[in-house]
């Protein structure tokens, strides 16, 4: 899906344990300004539910797993996150809902911009709207 892809990180490890590394603008493509990361979730509930017109994001279950539903307006598709290798890149003007989530689940979250609620779509059919313009 155009602007929304999954990032493998290489692993370094050996007999000590794995260790993955992120680093700006190497294996993300983006300045990282904010990282908050969501835990303490409940499996029956659905975060997310909205769209970003400035932001990108790499989404990284660090513990558990979870399922992320990524909507571009044209197409959607549903990935379980649950390999702590790997990122999912969710660009500008992508619709996300994260839902099933494992009670030990830890979704970290790398973010290009500071925290703006203005940036936010929170309205499906706002969102379809702006896809369309
Ligand atoms: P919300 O957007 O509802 O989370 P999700 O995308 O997981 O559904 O955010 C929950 C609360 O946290 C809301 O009051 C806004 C606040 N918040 C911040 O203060 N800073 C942040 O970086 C984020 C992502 C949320």
């Amino acid at each position: 899906m155009k602007n929304c892809y999954l990032i493998n990180f290489d692993i370094k490890g050996d007999e000590r344990g794995s260790l993955v590394a992120i680093e700006q603008q190497k294996n993300i493509s983006f300045e990282i300004k904010r990282i908050y990361y969501i835990f303490n979730t409940e499996k029956s509930f659905i975060r997310g539910k909205h769209a970003h017109r400035e932001l990108n994001q790499v989404l990284i279950c660090i513990s558990g797993n979870c399922k992320i539903k990524v909507d571009s307006g044209k197409e959607i598709k549903i990935i379980e996150l649950k390999e702590r290798n790997q990122g999912l890149f969710i660009g500008q003007m992508i619709w996300r809902e994260m839902f099933d989530f494992s009670a030990d689940c830890v979704l970290l979250v790398l973010a290009s911009e500071y925290y703006d609620e203005e940036e936010y779509i929170r309205d499906y059919d706002e969102f379809l709207k702006a896809v369309e313009q």
